[in-house]
């Protein structure tokens, strides 16, 4: 089979309207806006409002990526939703999402992997592409971390934000798109980014809030150690995988932690500063939504052009990291597959009803008269 690839086509984002700045918070916890900025570059974050949930920005960002990619949510052949923060532990928040798309009967499932959630989702979407059992995937990063944080807690609550992105990936057999991916984990960090309460280890009780067990505990150093050491190295692996080198890399677009850690992989990539995305300024930390998100700006500015090389690269809790290569192709110019999609037995069933419909439609009018002749016939020759 030739080789496939998966081309981003489509690209969307939502956010939620509301601007929560650093100047805000000194009003809420003991820190500075100075702080804040010196130590990880942002100055402002998005916050959802009452009644937004994960599903809903997840829609809003999905519509734009596929009236981008000029695709109906019925093509789909899959929606993979990268997130931490589901509206519920069940039903999964990407059979919501399918369902409020109008994507009748298309698979969804929801991807795990805290802020590494989407490069993990897109590397998913490009091997059911190269295997050919998808030819049109919809993958979405998502976070409404805000309600969960603890907001007497300046170590974290001054960090996270709230955003929805997505892409639409199609096969392609232009060397465009995902070229490679590293993936990684160590779960002996588990313990670095975590939310004790709530789960199965620690089940929902008074104790789960009285403790504050339900919020976000990081142990920042320790993070920040671990997204260091990880970045450079998964960057290098993603490049050296695809058969590039470093120099034939336009832009990277990091997870958005903290303007530091980007600053360090910079110096020990050897590579300028201005190689990097950055939008942390504006919207601090989104988790699974920051590398889309910065993915989508990096798109529409023209900061990234078509044929450009770039590298996605995120890290996080788990803890996980993962790199991708990803070219952006010229979305006119080049082909997408047309092979046989699947096709959800649902939708199969709805066509089937609907053409036997229309054939009885259209039918009975002649069959009719035609019987009764035949009846007619039959009681004025009746069998011997
Ligand atoms: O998305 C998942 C990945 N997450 C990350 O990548 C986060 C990685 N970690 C970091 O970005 C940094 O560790 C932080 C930004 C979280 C913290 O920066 P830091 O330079 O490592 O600070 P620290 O935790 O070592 O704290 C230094 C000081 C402490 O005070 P003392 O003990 O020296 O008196 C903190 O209490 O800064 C204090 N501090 C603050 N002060 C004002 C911590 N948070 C704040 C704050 N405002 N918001």
């Amino acid at each position: 089979m030739m080789q496939r690839y998966g081309r981003i086509t489509g690209w969307g984002k939502y956010l939620p309207p509301k601007v929560l700045t650093n100047f805000d918070l000194e009003q809420i916890v003991d820190t500075t806006d100075e702080w804040i900025v010196s130590r990880t570059g942002i100055r402002q974050r998005r916050m959802v409002e009452d009644g937004e949930t994960n599903s809903g920005m997840s829609v809003k960002s999905a519509q734009a990526a596929l009236a981008k990619a000029q695709l109906d949510p019925n093509q789909l052949d899959l929606i993979i939703v990268a997130t931490s923060s589901p509206d519920y532990f069940v039903p999964p928040v990407s059979s919501m999402v399918q369902h409020a798309l109008g994507a009748k009967g298309v698979g969804a499932f929801t991807l795990v992997a805290g802020c590494t959630g989407f490069v993990y989702a897109l590397a998913t979407a490009q091997q059911f592409i190269a295997a050919g059992q998808a030819d049109n995937v919809l993958v979405i990063g998502t976070e409404i971390l805000t309600r969960n944080l603890n907001w007497r807690d300046r170590n974290t609550c001054v960090l996270f934000g709230d955003a929805s992105a997505a892409v639409v990936v199609q096969a392609s057999t232009e060397p465009t798109g995902v070229l490679s991916q590293v993936l990684g984990s160590d779960g002996s960090g588990a313990e670095a980014l975590i939310v004790r309460g709530g789960g199965t280890t620690i089940p929902m009780s008074q104790r789960v809030v009285d403790e504050g067990l339900h919020h976000l505990e990081m142990d920042g150093p320790e993070v920040f150690k671990f997204a260091t050491r990880t970045l450079s190295r998964a960057v290098r692996k993603a490049v050296s995988a695809s058969g590039l080198s470093l120099d034939e890399i336009n832009m990277i677009i990091p997870h958005q932690a903290n303007m530091r850690i980007i600053e360090l992989a910079a110096t020990l990539l050897r590579l300028p500063v201005d190689r990097f995305y950055v939008n942390l300024d504006r919207y601090g930390n989104t988790s699974a939504a920051s590398i889309p998100l910065a993915l989508c700006e990096a798109l529409d500015e023209g900061a990234v052009r078509d044929g450009d090389n770039l590298v996605l690269v995120g890290f996080g809790a788990g803890l996980t990291w993962a790199a991708s290569v990803v070219r952006i192709g010229v979305v006119e110019s080049v082909p997408t597959l047309t092979a046989p999609r699947m096709v959800p037995l649902s939708q199969f069933r709805g066509a089937a009803k609907r053409v036997a419909g229309r054939v009885l439609e259209t039918a009975v009018p002649f069959v009719l008269p035609l019987y009764s002749r035949v009846l007619r016939i039959r009681k004025r020759k009746p069998l011997s």
